[in-house]
């Protein structure tokens, strides 16, 4: 075993770690990144499948997304934005596509009404909550108690309306069925991308790609931060005690004053802490869990929906593929459209043979753009719940009053252990600038405790 020492160990090549590691080495104190794949970047990965370039994590940036926006101009990474000229797309419950622009879905005027006011009501309820403290909020406790379904239940009777406002959080960004997750989960999601209006608004938060791929921001840190990371070293064990840590690898041992643990909650068990991790935090981790969704990839030889009047830009509750967009690469001939197929649905179509599961999704994007979508050049799926050191997507979030009990828990380190990830985050929680954001915030933090 190869013995080696720094100041902070940390574990996980995300943008979180590589963003911790960076801090601190920037502040004078040594670290050494160790992570499970043989690849930087955790959840964000650009690859070339059969030609095509494709984001299969994450992959846009949204303009309050200050953490991420800042390192992108650090790292001189240029953006560009998404095709959204013409119309876009909702697929009703008896199937039938309409073409609509604007927010709101061409629905009959009750359901549009009821749809406004639920999101008037939600965007109040959300001012409420501070991102970085929901658990503070006064109702915390009942807003925690109640499924986001139950809550939509008790305000409206419509159930096209609850539908629609459901997908804003459920299926577009939790990816857990509504009755999942509580109301206070679901103001954390919007108070932490600065209110639901943004939610709601995809060409708000679906705004900007990195051209080359967003995996280049985890590119070029670890690049710079060179042989302080190393790949295909999973941490296996950490022994602690209030001063120091030692984190055994496969073939690492690794000796520091700190450690920090970022990788995604649903992960820390597969660590052993020695000696154990307090009681409470033992039960915290186990009430928080990764969603489910399926990105899915079809490139075509030209984008024949834009010569339709078509954006790309496609919703519905009722269909396989709840949401579609125009994903064509920067300066590409191709066209690209990335749908996306969450929670419930996911597991029904994760049950079928791959061939039928296609079959099934491509003639769901062929209900918003037409029959040529059916007959994709390149059709991939980014199947991120079957990949060991991820387990899901797209981040973690608390089961029914958990966010209320164990929140603040979460966020607090033992002793020299730290934990941090887009999953923790309050700005950016769930995204890659809430990885970011509390990558600076932990670097800062430990940074102050080693040089006090
Ligand atoms: P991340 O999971 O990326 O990194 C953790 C690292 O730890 C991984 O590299 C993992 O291999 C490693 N690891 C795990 N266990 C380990 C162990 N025991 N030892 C060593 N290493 C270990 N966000 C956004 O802003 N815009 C978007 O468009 C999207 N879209 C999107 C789509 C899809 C399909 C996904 C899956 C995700 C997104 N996201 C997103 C979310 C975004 O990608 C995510 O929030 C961040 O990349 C998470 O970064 P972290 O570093 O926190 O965790």
């Amino acid at each position: 075993m190869r013995q080696l020492h720094c100041d902070v160990v940390v574990i996980g090549a995300g943008a979180t770690g590589l963003t911790i590691a960076t801090d601190l080495e920037k502040a004078g104190l040594s670290t050494i990144v160790v992570e499970a794949r043989d690849r930087v970047g955790g959840r964000l990965r650009t690859e070339t499948v059969e030609g095509a370039v494709l984001e299969l994590g994450g992959q846009w940036v949204s303009p309050d997304q200050a953490g991420l926006i800042a390192t992108l101009d650090e790292l001189g990474l240029e953006t560009f934005e998404r095709y959204r000229d013409g119309d876009s797309v909702y697929v009703d419950a008896a199937g039938s596509a309409v073409r609509f622009t604007g927010d709101l879905f061409p629905t009959a005027v009750e359901t549009q009404n009821e749809i406004e006011r639920l999101i008037a009501l939600l965007s109040a309820l959300t001012d409420e909550v501070d991102p970085a403290a929901p658990w503070e909020h006064p109702r915390a406790a009942a807003l925690d108690a109640q499924s986001f379904q139950a809550w939509l239940e008790e305000q409206s009777a419509d159930a096209e309306a609850r539908a629609n406002v459901a997908l804003f959080i459920a299926e577009a960004m939790i990816t857990k069925p509504a009755h999942a997750f509580s109301v206070l989960q679901a103001l954390l999601m919007a108070a932490s991308a600065g209110g639901f209006q943004h939610l709601v608004d995809a060409d708000y938060i679906l705004d900007k790609r990195v051209v080359g791929g967003l995996q280049r921001v985890p590119l070029a840190l670890a690049d710079r931060l060179g042989d302080r990371v190393y790949l295909g070293q999973p941490a296996r064990r950490i022994r602690w005690t209030d001063s120091d840590v030692t984190v055994t690898t496969d073939g690492l041992e690794v000796h520091a004053r700190r450690v920090v643990v970022a990788v995604p909650p649903n992960l820390y068990g597969r660590i052993a802490y020695e000696p154990a991790l307090p009681a409470s935090r033992q039960q915290a981790h186990q009430h928080i869990s990764l969603g489910l969704v399926i990105k899915v990839h079809a490139v075509y030889a030209t984008p024949f929906w834009r010569a339709a009047g078509l954006s790309g830009t496609a919703f519905s509750p009722f269909q396989i593929v709840h949401e579609a967009y125009d994903n064509s690469g920067h300066g590409e001939a191709t066209g690209t459209l990335v749908g996306f197929v969450a929670s419930e649905t996911a597991d029904a179509m994760l049950a079928l043979p791959a061939a039928e599961r296609r079959e099934r999704i491509l003639a769901s994007l062929a209900t918003y753009y037409g029959p040529e979508a059916e007959d994709p050049v390149v059709y991939f799926e980014s199947d991120w719940v079957s990949e060991e050191w991820t387990g899901g997507a797209y981040a973690a979030s608390f089961d029914l009053g958990g966010l209320a009990r164990f929140g603040a828990v979460l966020r607090e380190p033992v002793g020299p252990i730290s934990f941090a990830s887009s999953d923790l985050a309050a700005e950016g929680y769930q995204h890659v600038d809430g990885a970011i954001r509390i990558g600076h915030e932990t670097a800062t933090r430990i940074a102050g405790e080693l040089q006090d």
